[in-house]
């Protein structure tokens, strides 16, 4: 492992008004996707909407990474070019999904643990070889109102991250760790922030017992943020204030960046924020974005499936890049959701 590379790419990811792009929609998730806007989910149309994204003008200035899926780091533009090459040409550094998603975790009822340990050395090689520089590993953690989630339901989790975390700087690839502390339910925000809290805390001493260099890594965590079927959702300033209480407690300084999650908020609403985060002022890590459903959602009900809209999807994807890179420096304001900046 050499951790003043992995910790270069960790802060190219994170460098100012920059963010990264999450497009690495397993199958089943992008055919939901498509079905939203009556698109078969063909291999094709799933390769040309990541073209379009990818090939959008001056996204650069906003992606320091995108996140692909294993289907995605294989395929290739229109004119023949292997997607991860022509990212790094673009500047923007490609990035791979490794986990094989969350399944039931044994005797214990709503809980899940996230599979794809075995033969993941051997796949961050070939990810490398192909062009990979950093991965993602997502856990899930559901709250319901009374006893979920279990310790030991978090700490199968942690190690599962520890784990894949440690063999992704073994293979000089930086680690996103992402531990999800789901929206759904109706969950209040302390409820969230008391179990975000505990998640981090056990997250961090597994990554430190497994010698990971937390230089050489990068945070995905959700916002402190109230159930959706919460009746008292709490407005922007207390979701900013209780998320960077919470994340200052238990995130080393030594990590980069910080790079919420969407989650399901609306895209106006991921990046009011993120907005609101960074005018608290100055933080040990860069404060920014992985988003997925927040960035391509305007962009898939702007494009339809259909070329002849291509290039107002384009526009629409380049608007919410531009968006988030202001709110990575605190200068967003909802007003240009109307007047483009
Ligand atoms: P959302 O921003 O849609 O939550 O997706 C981010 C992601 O990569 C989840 O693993």
């Amino acid at each position: 492992m050499n951790i003043d590379e992995l910790s270069a790419v960790a802060k190219a990811i994170v460098a100012e008004q920059k963010g990264i792009l999450a497009a690495d929609e397993s199958g089943p998730t992008i055919k939901k996707r498509f079905d939203a806007i009556k698109l078969e989910c063909s291999e094709e149309n799933r390769r040309r909407y990541r073209e379009i994204l990818f090939t959008t003008a001056c996204v650069e200035a906003h992606l320091g990474g995108v996140i692909l899926y294993d289907e995605t780091l294989r395929q290739s533009s229109t004119d023949g070019k292997p997607f991860a090459e022509l990212l790094a040409q673009r500047g923007i550094i490609p990035g791979i999904k490794v986990d094989g998603g969350a399944k039931p975790l044994a005797l214990h009822a709503g809980e899940k643990i996230t599979e794809g340990l075995d033969g993941l050395r051997e796949r961050l090689l070939e990810y490398r070889q192909l062009g990979a520089r950093f991965a993602k590993w997502r856990a899930v953690i559901e709250i319901d109102q009374l006893d979920l989630p279990s310790t030991y339901g978090i700490r199968a989790n942690a190690h599962a991250l520890a784990r894949y975390a440690a063999l992704c700087q073994e293979a000089g690839i930086v680690p996103i760790v992402e531990p999800e502390v789901l929206m759904d339910g109706s969950h209040s925000l302390e409820r969230c922030e008391a179990v975000t809290s505990q998640v981090l805390e056990i997250v961090f001493a597994e990554l430190d017992a497994h010698r990971v260099a937390f230089e050489g890594m990068l945070l995905k965590p959700n916002m402190v943020i109230a159930g959706l079927k919460c009746a008292q959702q709490a407005d922007m300033q207390q979701v900013a204030a209780a998320t960077m209480r919470c994340l200052a407690r238990y995130v080393p300084a030594a990590v980069p960046g910080i790079v919420f999650l969407s989650g399901g908020q609306s895209a106006q609403d991921a990046t009011a924020h993120l907005n609101a985060m960074n005018q608290l002022g100055s933080h040990p890590w860069q404060v920014s974005f992985s988003y997925g459903r927040a960035l391509q959602a305007p962009v898939l009900a702007a494009w339809k499936g259909l070329e002849q809209n291509v290039a107002e999807a384009q526009k629409t994807f380049f608007r919410r890049c531009h968006l988030n890179g202001l709110a990575r420096i605190g200068k967003y304001h909802s007003a240009m959701e109307v007047t483009p900046p």
